[in-house]
């Protein structure tokens, strides 16, 4: 019932709690409990005895109706679990979409203020504090398990998009999944996927933004190489926004993806690479391959020129 009266909060200036009451088909003592309720997530509402109630300010947070407000997808975050904290967005991602038959339907979005146990690639740590924006998202795309690095380099185009769209800032992306601005770390990608010979079972991407966020909460040996979107842009950004912003171009280019076409997402990943043209060391499982970065193949392998001319395709790596 929150939503509905957000609603009406929203369309009017004043709204008494009679007509809420009455709109809503319930007693003006449900109303007040609503109300209160808004109030202790954060809204800011007055009351005037004789005009009603009024919505003054907003709180800075994901909740779902304030990012389903305005949000132009057709069906990435059209469902949205919402979690003051949690431990990882992905693990509850992952949870859920073996729940497919009981409605949890693609695109379904987890997000959450703060992670206490938050994932990063390999089995690393990654710190989420309030603040940022932490979120996984639901597929079940029907392609071949192949496509999973293409739909992380997708992922990150769309994120680099968001950032430019909502802070103005030009980021890069670092193969296969990080977004730099200014050489530091921005945001990380986590795709998992529970796949069968040639099927995708379900795929679960995540993505985290460090958005307001200071670095000076960060433990001390990531603070050097980590940024976040208000240190570089000298302001708070509007976290809302920005998730909007980022699930719409998210589904632009996840419907690029499923048409198959995905060298039109390349080209554009290849215009924001930070990694092309570089020399660089790559780890494979403990093997550290060195050479100059030549190419992103179609199937978003890395291709690297070694110092005796020899190309290797790198299907999954970490620059060092
Ligand atoms: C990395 O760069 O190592 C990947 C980091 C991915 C972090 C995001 S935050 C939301 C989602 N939930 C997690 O536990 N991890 C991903």
């Amino acid at each position: 019932m929150t939503g509905e009266i957000l609603k009406f909060l929203r369309e009017k200036e004043y709204i008494s709690g009679e007509v809420l009451a009455c709109k809503l088909n319930v007693s003006r003592v449900a109303v007040w409990k609503q109300i209160q309720k808004l109030k202790d997530m954060g809204y800011k509402i007055t009351s005037d005895q004789n005009l009603g109630y009024c919505l003054v300010s907003r709180p800075d947070l994901l909740l779902p109706q304030e990012i389903q407000k305005g949000l132009s997808t057709n069906y990435i975050g059209k469902e949205i679990y919402y979690f003051p904290e949690l431990k990882s967005t992905n693990i509850i991602a992952k949870e859920k979409a073996l729940h497919r038959a009981e409605g949890i339907d693609e695109g379904t979005l987890i997000i959450a203020e703060r992670q206490s146990a938050g994932k990063g690639r390999l089995g690393r740590e990654w710190f989420s504090p309030v603040g940022g924006t932490w979120l996984s998202i639901i597929l079940y795309p029907q392609l071949s398990p192949s496509y999973i690095s293409r739909i992380t380099l997708m992922t990150a185009v769309a994120a680099v998009k968001a950032i430019k769209v909502c802070t103005q800032i030009e980021s890069q992306i670092k193969w296969p999944n990080d977004i730099l601005i200014n050489e530091k770390k921005v945001c990380g990608i986590l795709t998992e996927m529970s796949a069968e010979l040639d099927i995708i079972n379900w795929v679960v991407v995540g993505i985290g933004i460090n958005v307001n966020v200071d670095r000076r909460d960060f433990p001390e040996d990531i603070q050097e190489n980590t940024i976040s979107l208000k240190e570089a842009s000298g302001k708070e950004v509007l976290r809302v926004k920005l998730v909007q912003t980022f699930l719409q171009e998210f589904e632009k280019y996840y419907e690029i993806l499923k048409r198959r076409e995905f060298s039109s997402v390349l080209k554009e990943w290849k215009l924001y690479s930070h990694t092309l043209g570089k020399k660089i060391r790559v780890d494979i499982g403990g093997r550290i391959i060195k050479g100059e970065a030549v190419d992103i193949n179609e199937e978003g392998a890395l291709i690297l020129k070694k110092e005796d001319g020899e190309l290797v395709e790198i299907i999954s790596g970490t620059i060092v």
